[in-house]
């Protein structure tokens, strides 16, 4: 049931019940990070594989060492900088950390999310709530708490409604190995906000069978429809004279006689909003069944860089 009630959602939790979250970047299939039998909930809700591991999320950087250790001081400065906020790191986990949430690794990923209702959730619970996107294992990342009804209603007591997600995408995840600064994965702050504290970044390479960070796995956020992605939208419509085209745009207007839905992701060129608008407008263009999704690539910099990373993913073959 859709709520904004969070005494229903804690009730829920301290029973060991999962809950779907509002975030800033998108909704959280919700447990506690503690308890074992929880986490197991979120995997199979999610039909999740187990070597895929989990966000823990805190309220507060006074909660950090409850879940990591050893933490490098660069990791620290990102935090007081970017916390609360859209940016994951990956630090060695503490032993409160049952190895289900981190899927067997020596490390976790942490954040401190800056969604109010989640704030508010989080400070009152004395656990700290793991949860992974509020999407089934590949598909479509939820920014509303109606993606999440439709994807879990008959599985899930509290859906907290706590309004369209302003990011987005995503957080940015970030490890740290010999003094060097790796992404895991793109997200909601570009890597170049983030170069400005830590120098230059180095990029995890992909690597589908043992993947270091899974949300890098090839194939992920992906529509029903066959989905390309393109810097010539008009030329690629060409390719499918006989096929209802669904379109993701980022800025133009085009039009053509099969096109059967047409999302445009920010009219003003402005990365921000279409990063907040992305999921939502696959979504719809989901509903309308095109027979191929034909999504125009962005401008590759700053969240254009993430934005296209996920489009290349959910048209990945
Ligand atoms: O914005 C977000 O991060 C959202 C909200 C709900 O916080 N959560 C999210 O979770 O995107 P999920 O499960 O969809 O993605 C978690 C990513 C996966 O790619 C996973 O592989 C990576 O985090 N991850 C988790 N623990 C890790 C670890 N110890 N080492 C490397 N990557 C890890
Ligand atoms: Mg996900």
């Amino acid at each position: 049931m859709i709520t904004q009630n969070i005494e229903q959602a804690i009730e829920a939790l301290n029973k060991n019940e999962i809950v779907a979250i509002p975030t800033e970047t998108v909704y959280g299939l919700a447990g506690n990070a503690f308890q074992e039998v929880a986490i197991q909930k979120i995997y199979s809700l999610k039909k999740r594989p187990f070597h895929n591991p989990l966000i823990v999320h805190i309220s507060s950087i006074y909660d950090l060492s409850l879940v990591a250790k050893d933490i490098p001081e660069i990791a620290l400065k990102l935090a007081e900088h970017f916390w609360p906020g859209p940016l994951t790191l990956v630090l060695p986990k503490t032993s409160n950390i049952p190895d289900i949430v981190t899927a067997g690794k020596n490390t976790v990923a942490v954040r401190i999310p800056q969604h109010p209702m989640a704030l508010k959730l989080l400070s009152q619970l004395d656990y700290p709530l793991a949860a992974p996107s509020a999407n089934p294992f590949g598909s479509i990342s939820p920014t509303k708490a109606l993606h999440v009804e439709k994807y879990f209603h008959q599985h899930l007591d509290v859906i907290l409604d706590g309004g369209d997600c302003h990011a987005g995408i995503e957080s940015t995840i970030l490890g740290f190995k010999n003094n060097q600064v790796i992404v895991y994965r793109q997200g909601s702050i570009p890597l170049e906000e983030i170069e400005k504290i830590t120098g230059p970044l180095i990029y995890n390479t992909l690597n589908n069978e043992t993947p270091d960070a899974p949300g890098m796995l090839t194939k992920h956020y992906a529509p029903s429809a066959e989905t390309y992605l393109t810097n010539n939208v008009s030329e690629m419509m060409k390719l499918f004279p006989d096929k209802n085209i669904g379109l993701l745009l980022f800025t133009q207007k085009i039009q053509g006689p099969n096109i059967i839905h047409r999302e445009t992701l920010s009219l003003t060129q402005n990365l921000r909003e279409a990063a907040a608008n992305l999921y939502a407008a696959l979504h719809r263009l989901d509903q309308y069944q095109p027979d191929v999704i034909i999504a125009e690539r962005l401008p590759d910099q700053g969240l254009g860089k993430a934005i296209n990373d996920k489009l290349t993913r959910a048209a990945a073959k």
